[in-house]
């Protein structure tokens, strides 16, 4: 047996990716994948000459642009994963105290003990909407702290966090020397869409990818926005890391980029139609309970009949269907729905969880 030491893998992710696959998924958090040859795309369009291109100067203008900051706060990553990965390692060493909102995403969490953190925690409670609790926050910071990691939106809740809320947390942030890192992955689901953190202050250090709202994910194309030095830091981290990212994918991107408005269109669309179908699911069930579905791609019911992974096993054996069981965001009694599928197939897909919750009554 190799011998373990802390968190060597994510076991989140490994769960997520090696689930035999549905045909009804509520687990997926993304939107559909979008076919970027259905866009006027030609073979000749892509460099295909073999050589990497170090910090590809146009992938990291079309991102400082389309996020309003300047391009040497740019630093391109493999997905959000690796973007949220460097930029921790950049920031933090051993024995350093990170804090955590709870409930966390669990890669990000297990980044951040690989590196040898020592995890604080600030609560978001449903009771308040999954809204970070800011005074928790306060007193649960140290002059050993170093960074305060969450999302915007909430993976699992799609809770958003206001600016004046971030603002808040960089002030708390800034007291003590450290970092704010905002994983701003579903950010752009947000209604109305809301500008990055990144422009609050060089305290901020946001990631994000076009993964899971733009449909993208075979691309891997993720970015970190934080102050130039701190970006250059995390540039030459990856001289260690990925050293470059792949050339093609990087042009894929400055493409994809250039038609971001035509890859989107319909998707808050859709998006509102299943979180009103999602609303309406929930309004009619005594034994779950959920907060409305305003923003994002994600929700985190409440289910009155205990550890969900019972019903996410009844799911996929019985209805060919998934969740995400409440277990990996440490709250067994509930589950994450992901409601950015087609609008017919997320139909009977709640139709097909109804039909496991009446039957585990
Ligand atoms: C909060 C959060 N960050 C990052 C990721 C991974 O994103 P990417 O595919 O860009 O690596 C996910 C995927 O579930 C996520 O929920």
């Amino acid at each position: 047996m190799i011998p373990c030491r802390g968190a060597m893998q994510s076991d989140y992710m490994h769960w997520a990716k090696y689930q035999a696959p549905v045909r009804y998924s509520l687990s997926s958090s993304e939107v559909p994948h979008f076919r970027l040859d259905s866009l006027p795309l030609a073979i000749a369009d892509l460099d295909l000459d073999g050589a990497s291109h170090p910090r590809f100067a146009p992938l990291r203008q079309a991102i400082a642009e389309r996020y309003g900051v300047t391009a040497e706060m740019v630093v391109t990553a493999n997905g959000t994963s690796m973007a949220n990965f460097l930029a921790m390692a950049a920031l933090i060493a051993p024995g350093d105290e990170v804090i955590f909102e709870q409930p966390a995403y669990e890669p990000m969490l297990a980044s951040a003990r690989f590196l040898g953190a020592s995890v604080a925690w600030a609560e978001r409670r449903a009771e308040e909407g999954f809204r970070l609790d800011i005074d928790q926050l306060r007193e649960v910071t140290s002059d050993r702290t170093r960074l305060i990691a969450l999302t915007n939106l909430h993976n699992p809740s799609s809770a958003l966090t206001d600016e004046d809320d971030l603002r808040a947390i960089g002030a708390i942030a800034e007291r003590c020397g450290a970092h704010v890192l905002v994983d701003e992955v579903y950010l752009d689901s947000a209604v109305p869409p809301r500008p990055t953190s990144a422009l609050l202050g060089p305290q901020f250090v946001v990631t994000n990818s076009l993964t899971k709202v733009y449909g993208l994910s075979g691309l891997r194309c993720g970015w970190i926005l934080a102050e130039p030095e701190l970006a250059e830091r995390m540039w030459r981290l990856n001289d260690l890391f990925g050293v470059n990212n792949a050339h093609q994918a990087e042009m894929l991107s400055c493409f994809a980029f250039d038609h971001l408005d035509e890859i989107s269109a319909g998707t808050e669309k859709r998006l509102q139609s299943n979180r009103a179908l999602f609303n309406t699911f929930i309004a009619g069930r005594g034994d779950v309970a959920c907060m409305t579905a305003e923003h994002g791609i994600t929700a985190f019911a409440l289910w009155a009949g205990g550890d969900t992974q019972r019903l996410d096993t009844l799911l996929r054996t019985k209805y060919d269907t998934s969740i995400v069981p409440g277990c990996w965001f440490d709250m067994p009694d509930r589950f994450r729905v992901g409601l950015g599928g087609d609008t017919n197939m997320l139909r009977e897909a709640l139709g097909r969880l109804g039909a496991a919750l009446d039957e585990l009554k």
